[in-house]
């Protein structure tokens, strides 16, 4: 995610000892700085066009990268942040490869995710967390649960069912706010973060009321996080068998 920290020895390796590296990042600077690290990168960035499906820009990826494999070398892919977490041409390879026959393996990367939880001090564990990809959220019936965090992955283009627009404008983040707005008041405040990817940046930490999130800016590399609207709410049915298990449990230890 941050040029030059987030990389694993492991991963460093990877790329040292292919012979071909496909380069998925979001950053041309990034970009520069993997092409010291091996001769033959390649970058993907050139398949993304405006206007034409991300799903064939995926899938022609996918080609550009088995077609090396294919040819019996060795290829690293290298993707910005964890490449298995919201991209689909990673797993989509690895998936081809290993039904052809051919070895492959994922290395786990530093995602946006986990700088979130570093930045903006957030812990999942605490009050749970719920991942949805924006556009997904609004398309199919999800349960969201306020008592939780919820992060909102692609919320720059929400609402784009051409899978071909880089962003998407107000009108649509209002859908979002409306079916958000189903579970938490409209002056709930929203984080809209961003990690750096230069060690010289700061990350974007902006705070911002529910009913406005249409007005604010949201980019390609942004992601929302609502905190919880709502304490958690005790299960007393539950509780109550767990309490007569503890009862019962004892006894039997006793009778032992
Ligand atoms: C296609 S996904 C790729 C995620 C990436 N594989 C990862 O592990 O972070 C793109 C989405 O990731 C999130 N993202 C990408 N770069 C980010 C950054 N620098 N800070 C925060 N979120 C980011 C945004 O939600 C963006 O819309």
């Amino acid at each position: 995610m941050t040029l030059g920290s987030h990389i694993s020895p492991l991963a460093r390796s990877h790329i040292e000892q292919a012979d071909v590296v496909f380069a998925g990042l979001s950053d041309g600077i990034v970009e520069l700085w993997l092409n010291k690290m091996h001769t033959d990168v390649r970058s993907l960035q050139p398949y993304y066009r405006e206007g034409k499906s991300r799903m064939q820009t995926y899938r022609q990826m996918v080609d550009a990268i088995l077609t090396e494999v294919r040819a019996g070398k060795r290829v690293c892919g290298v993707f910005y942040g964890h490449p298995g977490v919201f991209a689909w041409a990673p797993h989509k390879s690895i998936e081809i490869a290993r039904s052809e026959g051919y070895p492959a393996h994922m290395e786990p990367g530093i995602s946006a995710e986990d700088c979130l939880y570093a930045d903006l001090g957030i812990d999942p564990g605490r009050f749970g967390c719920q991942h949805f990809e924006a556009s997904q959220l609004l398309f199919y019936q999800r349960r969201i649960d306020p008592t939780a965090y919820l992060v909102l992955w692609q919320v720059g283009l929400v609402g784009d069912q051409s899978l071909a627009r880089f962003s998407t404008g107000p009108a649509y983040k209002q859908v979002l706010v409306d079916v958000l707005a189903r579970d938490y008041p409209l002056d709930h405040e929203l984080i809209i973060y961003r990690s750096a990817t230069l060690p010289i940046q700061q990350p974007r930490i902006e705070r911002v009321r529910l009913g406005d999130l249409p007005q604010a800016k949201v980019e390609m590399a942004d992601t929302v996080v609502v905190p919880p609207a709502r304490p958690l709410q005790p299960d007393t049915e539950i509780r109550a068998r767990l309490a007569a298990l503890d009862i019962a449990t004892a006894g039997e230890a006793g009778v032992a």
